[in-house]
């Protein structure tokens, strides 16, 4: 720790009034003790102020939608009312041993090791620091102002931390303005700010996490139920890219999205309770074996009944369910009226027809997208939603961009089955049986 003489001292958060070196401040010229004494007014000044701005960014945090946008405001306030140049929030990725500038007001994305530097040494040591002249300091690593041009002079530094007192990141403001270091009233700011974003940004860290988990399982679950039949390997992640470049030409996007593509992913789950037999036959399924294989969508509906989905996914299980319903009231497992159908289900059902056409099958060739197109304009209005279609339609470059990137997701002509294609079996193995197999 580098001493009083440097104008630096270290503390612990939260520890007020023990911030800043009086001697600095009060032991010098006239001018600097007239400098200090206003700064001192201001800030008693401001005192109520401070307060009001600490309680509204601890308001906004309650009501916290975009972690970015409430960082940016954090720092952007907090500078002003320490009267600071800049502001930069840094949070520590722990898979990288890195920080990194969540918002460098002024400045571009900053990264580097946690250590290296001050903002990097109080992510290591979970102490404050507080100095008047960052060059002075062996710890300050002046390369980010060599490549900026920037001159940073005074520097206040404060670790936030996270429930179990782990150091999350690190609040940086630079440059006191009208010179001179940040004084005591400036450190308990910054630590009652600090801990606020701290809050947010751990709530928001759990929050992706959960989330990596809730998408790692769903991905998990779709991987299972593809690896039960070579024909269609790999159905499951196509289907999603494809409903997903469907969704987005209806104007889809956010949670709706998500759901879509949660819907897309599983909608073939129940298949893991159908027989390997009936999965695999390359020939014509009979009534009963038919029937069977329907039961997939019924049961899609009774697995994913029983997994918690989160409160904006609970239509997950009923729109993965309803996949091969029709328009005309044909469809299975309900026979549900076109209005009873929703239009998640529409979507992940147009999608579920491109895949099994596109791509090869036991029964059939990859088709081309002309001929696809072809075919899935005669299931238009019987089968699949006319509005659907259209965005399909204006969706076509992108789908046969998306297709060609996955042929290597295709089942090989290599693989147990797909040899026994037979050309004779494709006339009566046409779209609609096709469809039904999907
Ligand atoms: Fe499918
Ligand atoms: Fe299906």
């Amino acid at each position: 720790m580098t001493g009083h003489g440097k104008g630096e001292r270290r503390k612990q958060p939260n520890r007020r009034g023990t911030g800043v070196d009086r001697r600095k401040t009060l032991g010098g010229s006239a001018p600097q003790e007239r400098r200090a004494a206003e700064r001192r007014s201001q800030d008693r000044r401001s005192a109520g102020q401070r307060l009001e701005v600490i309680l509204d960014i601890t308001r906004q945090l309650m009501a916290v939608t975009d972690l970015d946008a409430l960082l940016h405001t954090m720092a952007e306030q907090t500078a002003n009312l320490l009267g600071a140049d800049r502001a930069t929030i840094y949070v520590i990725d722990r898979e990288r041993n890195e920080l990194w500038s969540r918002v460098a007001l002024g400045a571009g994305e900053i990264r580097f090791p946690i250590g290296r530097g001050i903002a990097g040494t109080v992510a290591q040591t979970g102490e404050t620091i507080n100095i008047s002249d960052a060059y002075k300091d062996p710890r300050f690593n002046p390369e980010p102002d060599r490549l900026s041009g920037y001159q940073t002079k005074s520097l206040l530094t404060f670790p936030m931390k996270g429930n179990e007192g782990r150091v999350i990141g690190v609040f940086q403001v630079v440059n006191k303005k009208g010179g001179g270091p940040f004084n005591a009233e400036d450190e308990n700011t910054l630590a009652s700010l600090g801990a606020s974003a701290a809050v947010a940004v751990e709530n928001a860290q759990l929050v992706a996490e959960q989330k990596r988990l809730w998408q790692s399982l769903i991905e998990t679950l779709a991987t299972t139920v593809d690896a039960r039949d070579q024909q269609t390997a790999g159905h499951s992640q196509r289907v999603t890219r494809y409903a997903t470049i469907i969704g987005r030409s209806m104007g889809w996007m956010g949670k709706d999205l998500e759901k879509l593509q949660a819907a897309a992913l599983l909608h073939d789950y129940g298949k893991i309770a159908v027989r390997d037999q009936f999965l695999q036959k390359p020939g014509k399924l009979d009534e009963a074996e038919l029937a069977y294989m329907k039961a997939h969508a019924e049961k899609t509906a009774e697995f994913l009944a029983r997994l918690v989905f989160p409160l904006d996914m609970r239509e997950v299980p009923m729109i993965a369910s309803q996949h091969h319903e029709r328009m005309d009231g044909k469809g299975y497992p309900r026979g549900l009226n076109a209005d009873r159908i929703h239009i998640g289900a529409r979507i992940v059902a147009a999608a579920d027809v491109f895949d099994a056409l596109t791509a090869p099958r036991y029964y059939k060739p990859a088709y081309p997208l002309d001929k696809t197109m072809e075919l899935m304009k005669e299931m238009t209005g019987p089968h699949l939603d006319p509005r659907v279609m259209e965005a399909v339609r204006r969706a076509i470059p992108e789908l046969a961009r998306a297709m060609d990137e996955l042929k290597s997701t295709w089942p090989k002509p290599t693989d147990e089955g797909m040899g026994t294609i037979a050309e004779a079996a494709l006339s009566e193995r046409d779209a609609a049986t096709a469809a039904t197999k999907t």
